[in-house]
């Protein structure tokens, strides 16, 4: 993992993001023209990781609330999370909290960083919560599907396999040992 004393900042609109860039133009654009425009909303927030040395923008991802509903489709996921949790064996639906976005610049791309930053999400969201949020959602571009099983995250159901995106989950309470 790079070694780097990154900065983590909520994204402000004063904020020039111009000069990020990623692999994906949608997500480039996302942060170029409707990542403000989400957060006056209240439709998502979106967080910066800047480099100390330079201000780069090195990643950015955003977040908004989610609700996890199992169907019949959804039954293995829903087995896996409901063996796990002490009580409300027959539980269908669970908090949770959906990254929305997440991009690292190509400068700075396979170094841990994405790595990184969701090691800082979980922490945040595990650590002295102040609300209830079980499970961490993601619509994961094909492209990236390997990235978020190294982060520990399963598939939601196998009927979106072969999709552009496919929802994946992580149970927070792994995070939590
Ligand atoms: C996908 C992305 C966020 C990963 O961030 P990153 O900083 O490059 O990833 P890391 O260096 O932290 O990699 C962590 C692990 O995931 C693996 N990994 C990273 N990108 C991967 C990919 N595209 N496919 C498969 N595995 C991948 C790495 O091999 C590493 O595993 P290891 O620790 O066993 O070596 C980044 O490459 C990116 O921004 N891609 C373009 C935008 C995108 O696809 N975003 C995801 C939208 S859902």
């Amino acid at each position: 993992m790079r070694e780097n004393n990154f900065v983590f900042k909520k994204l402000e609109p004063t904020d020039n993001v111009d000069s990020f860039h990623c692999s994906d133009e949608d997500l480039n654009d996302f942060l170029l023209t409707e990542a403000k425009d989400y957060q006056r909303e209240l439709l998502a927030v979106t967080y910066l990781l800047l480099d100390p040395g330079t201000n780069a923008i090195v990643a950015y991802y955003s977040l908004l609330c989610d609700h996890v509903q199992f169907d019949k489709d959804s039954k293995k996921a829903r087995n896996y999370i409901n063996r796990r949790v002490l009580f409300s064996k027959q539980r269908n639906h669970y908090p949770a909290m959906k990254l929305g976005r997440l991009a690292v610049d190509v400068h700075y791309a396979h170094q841990g960083i994405g790595m990184l930053i969701m090691e800082a999400i979980k922490t945040a969201l595990t650590s002295n919560p102040r609300f209830g949020c079980k499970i961490l959602t993601v619509d994961a571009y094909a492209a990236a599907l390997g990235f978020y099983e190294s982060c520990g995250f399963r598939y939601f159901t196998e009927t979106d396999e072969g999709d552009e995106t496919r929802l994946m989950f992580y149970d927070l309470k792994n995070f939590l040992g």
